[in-house]
């Protein structure tokens, strides 16, 4: 008998593909990429690392012989070594990097990983606080990190960019041992070269190295496709991201760095020029255990499509996809956050807009067959479960080939139901205004269809 999960799968393909997917966090895999995940490298072990390519005045046969058993805890990696070496390399080759983990199951343990490299316990992190923007692993204090190290946030202007002055100022204040830049709600490109200035001023003040860390979980897929700055190229030491975001591959982590890649067998002086290595023992055994090899395989897989040129006009198309519908909503009365995007992302303070607060809006805009998620803003009255807001992005739609002429049509959809929210104030009164709801929901699907989510 069919499992019952293969009718829920079939029934969120239909989902899936009726409705338009606005989360800007979420993407369209390709085929390839869900074939090498749904691969049997999901039954193979590979504690350990793929070796990597000779050590200077060893012979291949000493390397075989003393270090390869050594990389890994089990036989078998003929293929895996392959696989896993090629994931790096694609990498690498994406972010200027010298050096990539590709194992991490996701950002969180990537972050987590980071930090374990680098801190003792107690030690400082300066990054952007959860209200303004920042991600729960940048020191929310509901999670582990934050049990172990001490995070101090810093903000956002009224403007929606980084509030450079109070970074500074926390810098040359709190002794941070990690400075990090990242986002899961933020629209503007950040001064990279600014903050590399401000770690510059901190090291000398306090007198030791400050590791610079970017989380460009977001914004991954647009550096790839070279519409966004990378900040590899500006002088920060280690780029974390998820792989499934904007870079379309699987769910999964990665971390990039610049120094010395070399064996992580032997412990390293804890200096920035060893990161690699400190990041290669941080992930296993630091914080994990076995590596997903199938996903790794698909990271590969989408390492190589975001590689090619088309990936780069792809990148380009979610940036003007975004800008468009930042602009159409702005007409339409919509209250932007930092007055539009400079990304794949929107916030939009609904509150400020029309009255209402994100929630009622999230559930509204559900019943027509587009999904977003509610969303905190800068200094929210309405706490984490009314928040003010709503986020948006544009990268899965743009996957499916939607343009600025669907972005038009969006936006007024957009605003349709707004207005259905004002009248009926409550969610539970929004099963009085199904009728409406109704009519935009089947035209959301009529236009859906003709846009099919690639591997369904
Ligand atoms: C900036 C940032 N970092 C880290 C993460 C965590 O990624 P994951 O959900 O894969 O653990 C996210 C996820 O939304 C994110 O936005």
């Amino acid at each position: 008998m069919k499992d019952v999960i293969f009718d829920l799968i079939d029934s969120e393909k239909k989902r899936q593909s009726e409705g338009l997917e606005l989360i800007p966090s979420e993407n369209c895999v390709s085929a390839e990429v869900l074939k090498a995940m749904g691969s049997i490298l999901t039954n193979k072990y590979s504690e350990g690392y793929p070796h990597f390519d000779g050590i200077p005045g060893w012979s291949e046969d000493k390397i075989a012989k003393e270090v390869l058993p050594n990389y890994r805890y089990y036989g078998g990696q003929t293929n895996i070594d392959r696989i896993e070496r090629i994931a790096i390399d694609r990498a690498c080759r994406l972010f200027h990097a010298d050096h990539a983990n590709v194992q991490p199951h996701s950002g969180a343990q990537a972050n987590n990983a980071v930090y374990y490299a680098w801190l003792e316990p107690g030690d400082t992190v300066l990054g952007m606080s959860l209200p303004a923007g920042g991600h729960l692993t940048h020191g929310a204090p509901v999670t582990l990190s934050a049990h172990i190290y001490n995070f101090v946030g810093y903000g956002v202007t009224e403007e929606g960019d980084i509030d450079y002055d109070d970074f500074e100022e926390k810098a040359l204040e709190c002794d941070p041992k990690i400075m990090l830049v990242g986002y899961s709600a933020f629209m503007k490109i950040p001064d990279f070269d600014r903050v590399a200035k401000i770690r510059k001023a901190a090291e000398k003040k306090f007198g030791h190295e400050i590791l610079l860390m970017a989380d460009m979980a977001h914004v991954a897929g647009l550096i790839a496709g070279g519409v966004h700055p990378n900040p590899l190229d500006h002088g920060f030491d280690v780029m974390t991201t998820t792989t499934h975001k904007t870079l379309r591959g699987p769910r999964g982590g990665v971390i990039l760095s610049k120094g010395n890649v070399a064996s992580p067998l032997k412990k390293p002086e804890k200096k920035l020029e060893n990161i690699p290595i400190l990041i290669d023992r941080a992930v296993f055994p630091g914080t994990q255990g076995g590596p997903l090899e199938h996903v790794i395989a698909a990271k590969a897989v989408a390492f190589g499509e975001d590689l090619k040129p088309e990936f780069k006009e792809y990148a380009k198309n979610i940036v003007e996809n975004a800008k468009t519908l930042a602009e159409e909503l702005k007409k339409l009365g919509f209250v932007l956050m930092g007055g539009g995007t400079e990304n794949h992302l929107i916030l939009a303070n609904m509150v400020a807009s029309f009255g209402f607060d994100g929630k009622i809006y999230e559930r509204a805009l559900d019943m027509v067959g587009l999904t977003l998620n509610a969303n905190a803003i800068a200094s929210d009255k309405g706490g984490a479960f009314r928040p003010s807001g709503v986020r948006l992005g544009t990268p899965a739609i743009t996957t499916r080939g939607l343009g600025k002429k669907e972005m038009i049509i969006l936006a007024g959809w957009m605003k349709k139901v707004a207005d259905i929210c004002k009248k009926a104030e409550t969610e539970e009164n929004l099963e009085k205004y199904s009728k409406e709801l109704e009519e935009i929901h089947k035209e959301v699907k009529e236009l859906a269809l003709r846009f099919p989510v690639p591997a369904i």
